[in-house]
């Protein structure tokens, strides 16, 4: 089953969203399968954002993920890379639509909260960098079949 990596950024923890957040995640029907709460380095922060190093932005996004605790999750679910991201809304709050997680609880671009990996490789490669694979949890919810259907 597919999975994508999932952070909530020292803003969101802040703030007190760790609960909402999740709970968006869970409601919709995504399986929770690895979390952790972790201050990243500065170092690691720049791993985990490489692809932007090119950004004027770069070092202090860099800067702003290692500044205090962020919750790093692996949620598990059909088709949750995409909708995951659907869930979180876009980059920028105030272009994210009502509804989603940036645009009802984010107002700026550098604190929007949480981070969604973009698509299969990116989910693989955040994955492999804040979780070791025992840190993975494969289970069943009992209810899966009201979610999934008896296939
Ligand atoms: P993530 O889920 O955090 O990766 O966001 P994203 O995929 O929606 O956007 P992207 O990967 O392009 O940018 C990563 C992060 O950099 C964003 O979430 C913002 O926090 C930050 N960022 C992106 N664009 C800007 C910008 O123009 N200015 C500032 N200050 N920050 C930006
Ligand atoms: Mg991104």
């Amino acid at each position: 089953m597919e999975r994508t990596f999932i952070a909530i950024k020292p803003d969101g923890v802040q703030r007190g969203l760790i609960a909402e957040i999740i709970s968006r995640f869970e409601r919709k029907g995504f399986k929770l399968v690895a979390i952790k709460i972790v201050v990243p380095s500065k170092d690691f922060a720049q791993k985990h954002y490489h692809d932007l190093k090119e950004r004027p932005f770069f070092n202090g996004l860099c800067d702003f993920l290692s500044s205090g605790p962020v919750i790093a999750m692996v949620w598990e679910g059909e088709g949750v890379i995409k909708y995951g991201r659907k869930l979180i809304g876009a980059t920028d709050p105030q272009k994210s639509e009502p509804g989603t997680i940036r645009g009802d609880l984010a107002v700026v671009v550098g604190r929007n909260i949480i981070h969604g990996s973009d698509g299969p490789e990116t989910a693989q490669d955040e994955i492999k960098l804040w979780f070791k694979p025992e840190e993975l949890v494969s289970y069943m919810i009992s209810g899966e079949k009201w979610i999934y259907g008896d296939n």
